[in-house]
């Protein structure tokens, strides 16, 4: 498939996957659909890979992930479909497995696949909590580490996680959800880390785009302007080898981009050094303390430690 040189903004096409090797769990329908045709348009040989379930994991089906499939092909693209669920270690391993059969490696993942079992916690019961981490979190782990393996023996890799503003900044009913999508933050966190020196490069999406997870939610203004089509041009340079950047969220929808990110404030060291503060010396130095004035990035513990070590006068380890 050769797309033309020049897109209909004037810009030369100069981000390609030609010989790239790609995985969008989930992608039999909403985000993970667009994410998928977007890649394969532009050369990468994609892994359908959708459960065909209803938009509360329950059931399953192979329609999802042979339509999107079907229609990549009828577009000149190559992919294949995956029906494994993405919430058991065997499902992972499985879906990781299509693609060093079907392609011979692994350079792209897309974790998007996702569930909603909305309840208020007095009435989310354990089964509607473990669900769900077990799709979002759980899923990202059991595709996201072997993948990495097969990323590392080609020293190359682009992996997208996908998390959510309910996770990032709270939304009354989805204590579940969003839980699952900030753990998908830390499990980042500490995996660019052991990536990184393989060349392997994680970042994640907050999306806002008109799906069947938000038809019910969403104007009908809304869910025009919102097509996931807004969302596909961040994950695709998220995917790319122009990448600079790891470990960083970003948020995405309607053609609008931020990022998001962890701040620390100033450190307020208060009382000499061993000296322990009561609570009301704590107290009197709140509004210090909640300050964000100043506020610093760290990109992994060892610099918050260092920070924290040097305000309190204590040997860096
Ligand atoms: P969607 O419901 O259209 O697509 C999710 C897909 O994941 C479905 O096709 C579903 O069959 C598949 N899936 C569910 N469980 C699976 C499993 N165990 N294994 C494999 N596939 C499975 O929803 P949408 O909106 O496209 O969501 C994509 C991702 O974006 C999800 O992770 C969602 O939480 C996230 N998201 C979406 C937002 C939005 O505004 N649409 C907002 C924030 C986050």
């Amino acid at each position: 498939m050769t797309p033309p040189e020049m897109d209909s903004q004037g810009q030369r096409e100069t981000i390609r996957f030609d010989d790239r090797v790609a995985i969008v769990t989930g992608a039999g329908a909403g985000l993970g659909r667009v994410y998928a045709l977007e890649l394969a348009k532009r050369g990468a040989r994609v892994v359908v890979n959708d459960l065909g379930g209803a938009q509360d994991g329950t059931g399953s089906g192979t329609t999802a992930s042979d339509s999107v499939v079907a229609e990549i092909k009828d577009l000149g693209g190559e992919a294949v479909s995956s029906y494994d669920s993405v919430a058991t270690p065997e499902g992972g391993k499985n879906i990781v497995d299509t693609a060093i059969k079907t392609f011979g490696r692994v350079d792209i993942l897309i974790n998007n696949a996702g569930i909603l079992r909305d309840k208020s916690l007095l009435k989310m019961e354990p089964e509607l909590w473990k669900a769900v981490l077990e799709v979002h979190l759980n899923g990202t782990y059991n595709v996201t580490r072997p993948a990495l393996a097969n990323m590392r023996e080609n020293a190359y890799g682009r992996i997208v996680f996908t998390t959510s503003a309910a996770g990032l900044y709270g939304n009354f009913g989805q204590t579940n959800y969003s839980a699952a999508k900030m753990g998908v933050i830390g499990f980042m966190n500490s995996a660019k880390l052991e990536a990184m020196k393989y060349n392997i490069k994680i970042n994640t999406v907050a999306p806002v785009a008109a799906t069947r997870m938000t038809e019910n939610i969403m104007s009908s203004e809304r869910l025009e302007m919102a097509k996931p089509e807004f969302v596909a041009p961040l994950v695709l340079y998220l995917c790319s080898e122009h990448l600079e950047d790891t470990g960083m969220i970003f948020n995405a929808g309607m053609g609008c981009f931020s990022r998001a990110a962890v701040l620390t404030g100033a450190v307020v060291k208060i009382g000499k050094k061993g000296e322990i503060p009561t609570p009301e010396v704590v107290a009197a130095n709140m509004d210090r303390i909640k300050s964000l004035d100043g506020s610093v990035e760290f990109t992994n513990l060892r610099a918050a430690m260092a920070s924290i070590d040097e305000a309190a006068g204590a040997a860096s380890q």
